[in-house]
Order: structure tokens, then sequence, then C-alpha cells
């Protein structure tokens, strides 16, 4: 294999080394099937265990229990903007949102095209979503809660979650899901986008309680209803099959190579205390963001397509570990992110993408010259 090169720009985030040798190893004939899993039939056993795993992988790594369900639907994170004000809305009860950058924004955008009642309860828009807002309190005749846990672009991350008390919390957690675990039990719904931070492109992985199915009214298009997937198992259509194998790949890689997510979180807090990312305002955008025009450079440490370029740079600065099944070749797993003004850095404008020798060599000039401190 010739030198991996990492994507600088917007799209899917790298996947682990080791889920793509598995993919590539078993891709010709999957579980003896004689098949490719692109070929296998969703409504054979072989396709079953795939789903039942991806399904149980899910409940087990984020502590879901029974009451619970994961779904995987198609249209990633931006189709759930449109769904979630659709199937859980209440009659006469506003849905909330807490405006904390794009993302937000948009899923604000597809509850008001429905003429939702929407009330924006909480925004940083004041200052460039450049900070979580706090000091609100949640009115208990809410439909729901809507906020974003990690602010991708604008690189904002909420640490605790908005005491809702008993209404829902709805979280898109498409750029930090399986990056540190949480209490689950706040939430009606949770959803991500999978090619972030749990596979490839192609679906979105939706956790939702499972009274919150009640809301869904009849009258919705059949393919827009959560129940059309909780009563057919995320296939009353064909699925995304190998987008689910995949996700269940690096779900099996985060459970039994990295240790589940308190392990991930322990590593992640070990890189914020080596004292390398100690400022939440420096913490900023996401790695497709990069925008020379504005001179600055901002690394994802999160969902980066660098991210395995940027750890054997930040191993280097901090000789800390890195081995074979370094988590850093992971998919997800950095809650920190840094703003990198781009005349620091000597990357050609506009050249991409870039190799990661450059890019090692590059962040390691930045970093040695102090300027995240
Ligand atoms: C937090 C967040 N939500 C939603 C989206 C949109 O995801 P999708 O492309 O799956 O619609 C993104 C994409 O970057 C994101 O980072």
């Amino acid at each position: 294999m010739g030198m991996r090169i990492y994507n600088f720009n917007a799209g899917p985030a790298a996947l682990p080394l080791p889920v793509l040798e598995e993919i590539q190893a078993e891709f010709l004939d999957f579980k003896g099937s004689g098949m490719s899993i692109t070929e296998v039939s969703h409504r054979s056993k072989w396709f079953d265990d795939v789903m039942e795993d991806a399904i149980e992988r899910t409940k087990r790594l984020l502590h879901l229990g029974d009451k619970f369900e994961v779904l995987f639907i198609q249209g990633g994170a931006s189709l759930q903007f449109c769904m979630v004000p659709m199937n859980l809305s209440l009659e006469g009860r506003p849905v909330v949102y807490i405006n904390t950058g794009t993302w937000s924004t948009k899923a604000i955008k597809e509850a008001k095209i429905q003429g939702k009642e929407v009330r924006v309860l909480a925004s940083s828009e004041d200052q460039n979503f450049s900070y979580i807002p706090s000091g609100f309190e949640i009115d208990q005749t809410e439909a729901y809660v809507h906020f974003t846990s990690n602010n991708t672009i604008k690189g904002t991350q909420w640490s605790t979650f908005p005491e809702a008390g008993n209404v829902p919390l709805v979280c898109d957690m498409s750029s930090d899901i399986m990056s540190r675990p949480f209490d689950a039990s706040p939430f009606g719904l949770i959803y991500a986008g999978a090619q972030k931070n749990i596979g490839p492109s192609g679906t979105a992985l939706v956790i939702i309680r499972k009274d919150m199915l009640e809301r869904t009214p009849s009258h919705l298009p059949t393919m827009l209803k959560y129940t059309t997937f909780s009563e057919k198992n995320s296939m009353f259509n064909t699925p995304s099959c190998f987008v689910i194998y995949a996700i269940s790949l690096v779900l099996k890689w985060i459970d039994e190579t990295i240790g589940g997510l308190e392990k991930m979180a322990d590593i992640n807090a070990k890189i914020r205390t080596q004292g390398l990312l100690t400022q939440p305002h420096k913490m900023a955008v996401d790695s497709h963001l990069i925008d020379f025009g504005k001179r600055r450079c901002c690394l994802s440490f999160q969902r980066s397509k660098l991210r395995e370029a940027i750890a054997d740079c930040i191993s280097d600065f901090l000789g800390c570990f890195r081995n074979e099944n370094t988590p850093f070749a992971g998919n997800t797993q950095f809650e920190n992110q840094v703003l990198i003004p781009a005349r620091h850095m000597k990357i050609p404008q506009k050249r991409m993408p870039i190799s990661p020798h450059e890019l090692i060599s590059s962040v390691n000039d930045v970093m040695n010259a102090s300027i995240i401190k």
C-alpha cells in the first residue's frame, strides 16, 4: 500500500485502518457466502447478523438498556433535521432549540419550514457561535429541546448537557458520538450522520426512546415515520447494507480494541491534560472548514481526516503513546479542536489533499512555536 492520504476537505472522515483491512479481507467472500456484503440480500441471515451486531454494540457502548431503539435511516443527519419536528412535535407545545452554530441553525430552519412553533431558547449567534450558552431555563410544557452536542464547524462542544427535567432532549451528536460516555436517560432521541464518527456516509444512526415513537403522526409519508423503521428493524426498504456493516466493525473496534467509551474518554482526557488544548475559546472549527481565504486553518482533532497525521505530530510533541492500535487512527476520537492561523502553517494555500508528512511538519512547526498555549 502506498502512503495513506488524508482528505483535507469536507466529506467523510477517516476510518480506523484495522477496520478497512477487515473489510478488505472479507470483501469478496462475506462470511463464506461467496458474495460481497454489497451483494448479499438484506433479508438474509448474513445481513441479519450484521444489523443485530450494529444495534447491540451501539446499545452496549452507550449503556442504552431496553428503553431505546436503534435505527438506521438514510438521508444523513440533515434528514433528521426534518424528521425530528415532523415526528416529535406536539399540538400546542413549542419545539425548542438551542442555537450553537451552523448545524443547529439548519435544524431550526427545517422545523420552521414545517410551520412548527419554534422557540429558540438560547443562542450564541451574537458572538459568532464561539461559546455554549448557559443560564437558560427549560419550560416544562415544551415538546422537546434540541441541541447539537459538538458544533463541527464552530468548534464548541457541550461538556455537560442541558438540564431539561421531564422535557426530552433531542441531540445531533454527529461529530462526537462514541467519543465519550454519557447518560442517555434524559434523551428522547439522538441522531448522528454516520460518516463523521462511526462509518462511511449513507445512513444516520438514530437512537429513539420507545415512548417517543407514540408521537409519530399517522398521516406522515411512510418513509418519514420513525415507526416505519422501528417496526421493520430499519429494513422496511433496502437499508445501506455496506454502511451498516462498516459501522458494526467500527463499533467492534471501539469496543474490543479501544475497550469502550470510558477508555476513549480517558484517551481524550490524556490529550487534554497534556496542556495542549487548554483554552476552550481557542477551540475551533472542523478541518473541513479550513478557510485559507481568511488565513486560518482549523484542525479538528475530533473528526479530522488528518487525525492520524496529527496524532503522529502530537505524539512527537508530547512524547506520548502511540502504537499499532493507536486510538488516534480512529474515526472519532478527539473532543478537542484547535485553531491554528494559516499564516503559521507552511501548507500551500488551496492545495489538497496534502500529504501527512507535510502536515506533520507544518503542525509541528506551529506547536514548536508555541502558538497553542
Ligand atoms: C454536527 C453535524 N450535524 C449534521 C451534519 C450534516 O450531516 P449529513 O451530511 O449526514 O446530513 C454535520 C456534517 O458535517 C455535522 O457535523
